[in-house]
């Protein structure tokens, strides 16, 4: 297949940039007063406003032709119809299978999988209100209070986002903690004040073999059975959540004590299967249910929309633009909402292990950016942080800006501050200050003519710099699983221009062959692999010797 960057729509996307790349967003705004009213879409309770995004309407064509010719509508039915679009791994990809609670037939390989799919839901419903309610007991009988979540990547960064995202919605005497790095300190410090009398152990891991969590969890059952002075308190404090029935009853589940997925869910997008279970338990059930039916909501606009009124489409459209035709390698996700706190972690995986890669479908080189570096952390406190470089560096940092119009927390007149703060950074990022402005300014705060002129220079901001903001009204289930879903759509959409599989994640396996080859050595004491590179071999000598 022809690279994408060769077609004449992806031609016309570069001609426009020069064409307008010197049209400040401030001219834009001016010359046409319908412009916010216009470049608007909601979608399941999600409003965005695209307006202050360096396009024209001119761009906006060009850039659902690009789509058009990148075969976006024919591989959204792909996705949705369960043709094995993970062409490396050869599977389906049908997350939103897990949450299509219109309860339609899905097909892989001949076979509807909403059965399989209804009832792992049915067997989380009845174990999470069985915890909730203290039927579930631990091996003395009492109920359980603490839910430890041992995972790491997509079987942690999900759930872990969501139960903060949803601490509102959480009852206090039943608290959900999360362990995933393979440093000791994150487990000893979890359980360090745990009763393991009341301890519920969540193993989630897809394959079952991921080194971090398999460790964490032999590590988790010595400490449960030296507690508790019985082999047989396992079964009672134990549960795993896997597609690998074979390795949980080896690591010494009962597979009746297993969650089951399937390999068609992709680790970074199974918040919805029974990874979701710590959701589940923190929120309860029919909460989750309305976290799925927020997804399914975004699914089926997304499915349904055309291109030109299609949230994630629109949004993943102006990332490319950015990526690929302004050369942004970076995207900031900017919530205005502290218990949106782990978002832009969440979809740092989300983002950059499905498009970080370097060769489309057919194992070709690609000659173009792929997917940006993404982050973020919540405002304000990013806003007194790393803020200034996004105003006057000379990086340009597309930010997303998501915020609720009510809050959780209704204290005084916090959440207009807040509010006031989000609404006031897109506008100056957008408008910039020019050098008379600046000088302007100096001179009505006082300063001298000498001072005016020496300063100005510092306080002018170019602005022209490209914001989304997306409100939602409160962050409910709902509204947060549309937003998840809205993203996951979006990265979906820029894979397929791109031309890259977004559902595999090969770059992860080097470095995981290479760690336990150093591991043996650094069990023996020695140095034995003489095709270290020096570098290597003295940092693992250093650690021998000073150990
Ligand atoms: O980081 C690589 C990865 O395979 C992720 O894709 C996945 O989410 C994570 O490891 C955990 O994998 P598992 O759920 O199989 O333990």
């Amino acid at each position: 297949m022809t690279l994408i960057n060769t077609t004449p729509a992806w031609q016309a996307l570069t001609a426009h940039w020069s064409e307008m790349n010197t049209t400040h967003l401030r001219t834009l705004f001016a010359n046409d007063p319908g412009r916010a009213a216009r470049m608007t879409c909601t979608a399941a309770g999600i409003y965005l406003d695209y307006s202050k995004n360096l396009i024209t309407d001119h761009t906006l064509d060009l850039l659902f032709a690009l789509a058009r010719t990148a075969q976006l509508e024919q591989r959204r039915e792909q996705l949705f119809n369960g043709t094995a679009i993970n062409t490396t791994e050869n599977r389906a990809v049908l997350h939103t299978a897990l949450r299509n609670r219109s309860n339609t037939p899905v097909m892989v390989d001949g076979h509807d999988v909403m059965p399989d799919v209804n009832a792992v839901l049915m067997r989380l419903e009845r174990f999470v209100n069985q915890v909730r309610n203290g039927e579930w007991t631990g091996f003395t009988g009492q109920a359980i209070t603490d839910v430890v979540n041992i995972g790491i990547g997509g079987s942690n960064l999900g759930p872990k986002m969501v139960c903060q995202a949803l601490k509102p919605y959480q009852r206090p005497s039943l608290r959900v903690h999360f362990v995933s790095n393979i440093d000791g300190t994150h487990l000893s410090e979890t359980i360090r004040d745990l009763n393991p009398k009341t301890t519920l152990f969540i193993v989630a891991s897809k394959t079952f073999t991921t080194l971090e969590t398999m460790t964490n969890a032999q590590s988790a059952r010595r400490w449960l059975i030296d507690q508790l002075g019985d082999d047989s308190a396992v079964r009672h404090h134990f549960v795993a959540v896997s597609t690998n029935t074979e390795k949980v009853t080896a690591f010494g589940i009962d597979p009746a004590q297993m969650f089951e997925f399937w390999d068609w869910v992709g680790g970074r997008y199974s918040l919805w299967s029974a990874i979701g279970l710590p959701i589940a338990l923190a929120i309860g059930y029919d909460n989750f249910t309305e976290l799925l039916a927020g997804a399914h909501e975004m699914d089926q606009h997304f499915h349904s929309a055309p291109l030109e009124n299609n949230l994630p489409v629109i949004m993943a459209l102006l990332g490319v633009w950015y990526v690929n035709f302004i050369g942004a390698s970076t995207q900031a996700i900017l919530p205005y909402d502290q218990y949106l706190e782990h978002f832009a972690a969440y979809f740092q995986q989300g983002d950059m292990e499905s498009n970080g890669k370097h060769v489309t479908h057919d194992g070709e080189r690609v000659n173009y950016a792929t997917g940006p570096i993404v982050w973020g952390q919540p405002g304000t406190d990013g806003q007194h942080a790393f803020y200034q470089l996004i105003h006057q560096g000379t990086t340009l940092i597309p930010c997303d800006f998501i915020a609720p119009v009510q809050s959780h927390n209704p204290l005084g007149d916090h959440h207009a501050k807040l509010i006031a703060n989000c609404f006031a950074q897109t506008e100056a990022l957008m408008r910039g200050r020019t050098l008379e402005e600046a000088e302007a300014a100096l001179l009505a705060a006082g300063r001298s003519e000498v001072d005016t002129k020496r300063l100005a220079p510092h306080c002018q901001f170019d602005g022209n710099r490209p914001t989304n903001t997306l409100l939602v009204n409160e962050v409910t289930p709902r509204t947060l699983g549309a937003l998840i879903a809205l993203y996951e759509h979006k990265i979906f959409c820029q894979g397929v221009v791109w031309n890259v599989n977004s559902f595999d994640q090969w770059g992860v396996e080097l470095g995981k062959q290479l760690a336990t080859i150093i591991l043996k050595e650094l069990e023996s004491g020695r140095v034995l692999n003489t095709e270290h590179d020096s570098s290597t071999a003295a940092l693992m000598d250093y650690f021998l010797k000073n150990r």
